[in-house]
């Protein structure tokens, strides 16, 4: 295993998944504008990911900051929040760390260490949630099928093993035979430069295709399942992820396919009643005339780059939690994982 992101003597390291995969290079960081900074140009990517690094960025700074820490806190939430808009996991270990924050700031000693443990706990913690995600999703699959992914939600998006390969990880560990078809994922390119690194370091049998092949794919009956992550899921099952999810909900209606999403709980957010009101980011032009660094359009070209998309919660046969595997009625399920306490990891 790779670390994806790691905590060492005060710093923060991060794999440059911006290189990936030609080169693998780690960047240290020892302030949380770094860490910010990181987010926001796609170093470290995925929504559970930048949960971890937003935690991260946030002890950092306070450990950084002795002398006017309860003055600077504020600004530091504000900086790693207003990275990126729509992976809810970010908000989430936000406001974990500003609990740790509250109730321990009376003294600098102790509200130092505690949050450098909070962050590592949630560090820690989202590994052993892919890997209950995997136990309870694997059961979907069997051997022989083709599953379908698009972008990266694998362990490069997470702290380690994966929510949507982590259930195919998991079917591989225990020896079912899966063939993954990895769509490149446009205009960022996850899947060809990360999903299908991850996978070739696991022996996990993968074959690329262009994003425009997966509709041929399931018309001819090579495709059986399609398994995606997830940056925000509202409480009626709506789901943003990368851009290119909801086009592949619908195909996968079309042609009678199941279509399932692969989460944690902390990428649902219970304060949202649907996928309207998502924030879905807006990135560079750049990304959209530029092949990686060789333009194919002119500089004056217009372009739409939405980040994500949201794929309507009737389009989803069921969402693969760390609690349990959850099918529509998906307003009634959601609400009772709400009550379902945190299981033991
Ligand atoms: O823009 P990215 O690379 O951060 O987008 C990532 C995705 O859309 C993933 O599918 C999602 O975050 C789930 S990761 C387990």
């Amino acid at each position: 295993m790779y670390p994806v992101i790691e905590w060492k003597n005060n710093k923060v390291y991060m794999i440059d998944q911006r290189l990936l995969p030609l080169e693998e290079k780690f960047i240290e960081h020892s302030k949380y504008t770094e860490v910010a900074d990181s987010i926001k140009n796609m170093v470290i990517r995925g929504a559970p990911a930048i949960g971890v690094a937003a935690a991260m960025g946030i002890a950092l700074g306070v450990l950084n900051e002795k002398k006017n820490y309860l003055k600077e806190f504020p600004k530091i939430i504000e900086v790693i929040s207003s990275t990126r808009p729509t992976a809810v996991n970010l908000f989430w270990a936000v406001e974990r760390m500003k609990g740790v924050f509250e109730k321990f700031n009376y003294d600098y000693d102790i509200l130092k260490k505690r949050m450098v443990e909070e962050a590592l706990c949630i560090d820690r913690e989202d590994v052993k949630i892919n890997k209950k995600i995997g136990k309870n999703g694997e059961v979907l699959l069997k051997s022989g099928q083709t599953v379908l992914t698009h972008c990266n939600a694998g362990a490069l998006a997470t702290a380690g093993y994966g929510t949507a390969l982590g259930v195919i990880r998991a079917a591989y560990e225990n020896k079912k035979d899966i063939l993954v078809i990895a769509d490149e994922t446009r205009p960022y390119l996850q899947g060809a430069r990360l999903t299908v690194w991850e996978l070739q370091k696991d022996n996990i049998h993968v074959k690329l295709i262009t994003d425009n092949m997966s509709g041929y794919l399931m018309s001819k009956g090579l495709i059986d399942a399609v398994i995606v992550g997830a940056d925000r899921i509202a409480k009626n099952g709506d789901t943003a992820n990368k851009i290119g999810t909801y086009s592949l909900a619908i195909l996968a209606k079309f042609h009678k396919i199941p279509f399932y999403i692969a989460a944690p709980v902390s990428t649902i957010d219970f304060s949202i009643a649907s996928g309207k009101e998502i924030p879905i980011e807006q990135r560079p032009k750049q990304e959209v005339i530029n092949f990686r660094n060789q333009r194919i359009a002119s500089s004056e070209t217009e372009v739409y780059n939405p980040a994500f998309d949201v794929t309507p919660h009737d389009l989803i046969s069921a969402i693969i939690t760390e609690k349990r595997v959850i099918y529509p009625c998906f307003k009634e399920e959601i609400k009772k994982l709400k009550l379902i306490k945190q299981i033991t990891l």
